[in-house]
């Protein structure tokens, strides 16, 4: 038996790929595997970035430089030790061409390595702390950094009439980034931020935390916490009576994600965030795609998250049709590097230098549009590299 094999894989095998010449080569296939926290705390993570990749390969087509594109999603529970063994078993018995994903900072950082020592392209669409892409030079990110979303609503915030804050973030990496930009730049202004305060990003109860911000009333509340986490924390502020208090809630658009917005309620109306993306952005383009995604996810609306999957699966394809068809770790990363577009979120660029993404971030206000509640964008801050790195 083993010899029989050993034959076919052997002898058989050469001839018949070189017989059948291009046809052959139309149906090899290039698979990209997908790291994905599917279900736990942070799992409308993975399934906006699921629907929005399946949606781009159905848009797309599954032949791209005449190889076929398979994808392969896996859930990593938002654990960091099985987003490990995960990408270990894509790159070593899937042979996987890339991996993408990553819901987590901790989760990206646990892969890092393995693309490294692999030369595997990692394709950041969700995690956002600065210093991701500096773990790897495979690592590309089609998300957007804390600092880069962060100094709009500082700027906005200086501009209206808003002295005193205090920041409550989520403790870890993103949320100690998005800390320390507001404290930064809003300090430039001669704004004061009077207290900052972290809640835990497991289970996190906010109502201590809240309760002294309600003691100290500071002109406004910066807060980051990690999409998904956003309905609680507005349930918990409203109920504490802030909203009525006059500490006016403002910060990175990571709170009013879109995958809950709706459900928040109309205390929500009014509140300020700059990001990179709201599904209620005014373009064709992403008028196409929140159409698209709507029909193909009856009952969810695309967040921050599945714009970041479905502009990785851009870069993917972008990149595969540079190198024509090629797989080689260190041809795709360089095919990648530089590359821009049109997202539905706007015009974005993948920085050579720092394989980091540059885009417009917009200042947005939640309303009620239709009978639904959306952030409605009024200003544009345009190609905002991440701050940290710079272009
Ligand atoms: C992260 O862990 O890097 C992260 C996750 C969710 C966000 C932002 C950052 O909304």
């Amino acid at each position: 038996m083993l010899t029989r094999r050993q034959t076919v894989a052997g002898f058989g095998a050469l001839p018949l790929v070189a017989g059948l010449g291009g046809r052959a080569e139309a149906q090899e296939v290039v698979k990209i595997g997908l790291i994905l926290p599917m279900t736990g705390q942070s799992a409308s993570t993975g399934r906006q970035i699921e629907a929005a990749a399946k949606l781009y390969m159905a848009q797309n087509g599954q032949a791209v430089a005449g190889r076929r594109i398979e994808l392969i999603v896996r859930d990593d529970t938002g654990a960091a030790d099985v987003t490990r063994r995960i990408a270990q078993e894509l790159i070593v018995n899937e042979k996987v061409a890339a991996i993408g994903g990553f819901g987590l900072t901790p989760l990206a950082f646990a892969a890092a390595p393995l693309a490294t020592q692999s030369k595997t392209p990692m394709i950041v669409m969700a995690a956002a702390t600065s210093a991701i892409t500096e773990q790897s030079p495979f690592i590309v990110r089609t998300s957007f950094t804390l600092p880069q979303a962060t100094q709009p609503i500082a700027d906005w915030a200086a501009k209206n009439n808003i002295r005193k804050v205090i920041s409550l973030v989520t403790d870890y990496a993103p949320g100690i980034d998005a800390e320390k930009a507001f404290k930064e730049r809003f300090g430039r202004t001669g704004g004061e931020v009077t207290a900052e305060v972290r809640v835990p990003l497991r289970n996190p109860d906010f109502a201590p935390f809240l309760q002294r911000v309600a003691d100290a009333k500071p002109d406004a509340l910066f807060v980051f916490v990690p999409s998904g986490i956003g309905g609680q924390f507005v349930k918990q502020f409203v109920e504490r009576g802030l909203d009525k208090a006059g500490v006016k809630l403002i910060g990175t658009g990571d709170v009013t994600d879109d995958d809950l917005l709706n459900d928040m309620g109309d205390a929500i109306i009014g509140v300020v965030t700059s990001h990179h993306y709201s599904a209620a952005h005014n373009s064709s383009e992403n008028r196409a795609f929140v159409q698209a995604f709507r029909a193909a996810n009856p009952n969810m609306r695309p967040n921050f998250m599945a714009v970041g999957g479905y502009d990785g699966m851009h870069l993917f394809y972008e990149a595969l049709k540079k190198t024509n068809g090629a797989t080689d770790g260190q041809g795709l990363i360089d095919a990648m590097k530089g590359m821009s577009w049109v997202s539905p979120r706007g015009p974005i660029t993948i920085e050579a230098r720092t394989r980091d993404i540059t885009q417009n971030v917009y200042v947005r206000r939640v309303e009620k549009v239709d009978g639904q509640l959306y952030n409605v964008e009024f200003d544009t801050f345009e190609a905002v590299p991440d701050p940290i790195k710079g272009r």
